[in-house]
């Protein structure tokens, strides 16, 4: 079965295809309709976001959409920057700045102040207008300075629970197995693969 994923993230796009790598789905993104218009992402949570990103592009391609919403919440700043974590610094900002904007913020926050938890919502949005989602969390501790280079985002600064690296510091597959997207999408895997769903039941 197809599935139109409504992001142009390449690192997204490329966990995404990692994680569905062995199912009976062939993806599409963004770039295989140039003409798709831009979602606004101005939902107040990231199941609004995902939800209204999903719906938009499955009524433009007629086909299964996937879209997902993600940032971090950091609870010492009242889970900031949450929604806007892509635009922390402001907008059209970038991860260096958005991750020295946190740094910032957090100077003063002591280690047991430091708790912060990645949060991922996945909407899956059909051509009748139905939609699932799924939502996956990876709680974790935010460092004092940027380690690591691999991944996105807040990835150098994000200690998961219980590890010593930070997720910048992980190979992909680690990270896979720790992170919010990781578990949204094996959500997601467990829905698209039961007798229940429309893609097992043949499309
Ligand atoms: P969006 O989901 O594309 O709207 O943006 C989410 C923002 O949250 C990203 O730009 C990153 O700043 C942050 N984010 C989401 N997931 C991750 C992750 O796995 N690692 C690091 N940062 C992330």
């Amino acid at each position: 079965m197809n599935i139109v994923l409504a992001t142009r993230n390449k690192k997204k796009i490329e966990e995404i295809r990692r994680i569905t790598a062995g199912m009976q789905i062939t993806l599409f993104t963004l770039d295989d309709f140039s003409d798709c218009p831009e979602v606004e992402e101005d939902g107040k949570t990231f199941e609004e976001n995902a939800v209204k990103k999903a719906k938009a592009v499955s009524g433009y391609t007629n086909m299964p959409a996937l879209a997902d919403d993600s940032g971090l919440e950091v609870y010492a700043l009242n889970n900031a920057p949450g929604v806007f974590s892509a635009r922390y610094a402001g907008e059209g900002s970038g991860d260096a700045a958005n991750t020295k904007k946190l740094l910032a913020d957090m100077s003063s926050a002591p280690d047991e102040k430091r708790g912060a938890r990645f949060a991922c919502c996945i909407a899956l949005a059909f051509p009748d207008r139905t939609t699932e989602t799924f939502l996956g969390y990876s709680e974790g501790s935010i460092g004092r300075e940027p380690r690591g280079s691999n991944g996105f985002g807040y990835d150098p600064v994000f200690y998961p629970r219980g590890h010593k690296k930070t997720f910048a510091e992980m190979a992909d597959e680690e990270k896979d197995s720790l992170s919010h997207r990781g578990a949204a999408l094996k959500k997601l895997q467990e829905y698209l693969t039961t007798p229940y769903s429309p893609f097992v039941k043949g499309d």
